[in-house]
């Protein structure tokens, strides 16, 4: 790392955050462009978060990331909110401007869309209805993302099916049309893209439970699920000849925006550089 009394600097908030990849993803860029920056982790309470981000300007940082569990207190703490992340209602990454305002971002969607469309190119949004198993949190950038892509219709599928309504209703989109979580393998008949987007098939927790027989052949499976990277899901769909897309990517992707605005340089996701974020997950 080379560091000057000019280096630029940038970080993640979360609590906790010890678990976070973003600093090795954003430290092997620093380093393979040769840039006088740092990306540090930052523990901050919940109700430290306000006092935190207001002295970031102050301490001279040129923004953050936030994860787990900011991203949507954030919202509220911003002094202007990019229209994308107010759909979506949380925040992921924060740039502070040359006066010191703190301009939110949510850049979870164009990674997961991104992550889609590099590793399954022949994926094309409005050729046909889409699949989101799961209404949490990462469901909402996904749904917005697919949404803002053209994507005909939305099934939403989760196991607690007040939670798909909600969230269908907050977003406001006649394309999502919500299913019993007991139809879940009715509802990827005639689909393009199946996304596992709850915590289902990750290290310590049962995989998802959901029979494929109905997928169509050409259907695009990805779960994103990185740890581990080859998910049940995956494994189940590989078997059965399906593009896949493991989770990743949408990672790494989401990290590009962020890194540009706070270090000038527009980084490259390459396979070196999941190697190095895979490390960390060992
Ligand atoms: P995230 O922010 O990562 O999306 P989350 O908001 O906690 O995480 O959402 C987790 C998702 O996984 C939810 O859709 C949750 O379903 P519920 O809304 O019914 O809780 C889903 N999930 C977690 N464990 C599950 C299980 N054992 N069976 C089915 N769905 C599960």
């Amino acid at each position: 790392m080379k560091l000057s009394g000019q280096a630029k600097l940038a970080g993640v908030i979360g609590y906790p955050v010890a678990h976070s990849l973003s600093p090795r993803l954003h430290g092997y860029w620093l380093e393979y462009y040769g840039i006088d920056g740092a990306y540090i982790p930052m523990t901050v309470k919940p109700q430290d978060l306000a006092e935190c981000l207001r002295i970031l300007p102050k301490l001279g940082f040129r923004g953050c990331n936030l994860t787990v569990p900011h991203k949507e207190a954030a919202v509220a703490l911003m002094d202007e909110v990019e229209e994308h992340a107010r759909r979506i209602g949380a925040v992921n990454t924060v740039i502070i401007e040359q006066d010191g305002r703190l301009f939110g971002r949510n850049t979870d969607g164009l990674g997961f869309l991104e992550n889609i469309l590099v590793n399954a190119p022949a994926w094309l949004p409005p050729s046909g209805p889409v699949t989101v198993i799961g209404a949490g949190g990462a469901a909402r950038a996904i749904l917005v993302a697919l949404m803002d892509a053209g994507v005909p219709e939305i099934r939403l599928v989760n196991r607690t099916a007040e939670k798909a309504e909600k969230l269908s209703q907050e977003l406001g989109a006649d394309v999502i049309r919500v299913w019993p979580w007991q139809k879940r393998s009715e509802a990827l008949e005639d689909i393009t893209l199946l996304v596992n987007s709850t915590t289902l098939g990750m290290n310590g927790q049962p995989p998802l439970d959901l029979s494929l027989d109905r997928l169509p052949h050409k259907a695009v499976v990805n779960d994103i699920v990185y740890a581990p990277l080859k998910t049940p899901l995956l494994a189940a769909a590989v078997a059965r000849g399906h593009t896949v897309v493991d989770g990743l990517g949408m990672l790494l992707y989401q990290a590009v925006p962020g890194f540009f605005a706070w270090f000038g340089q527009e980084p490259e996701v390459t396979d070196r550089l999941r190697q190095r974020v895979l490390e960390g997950l060992q």
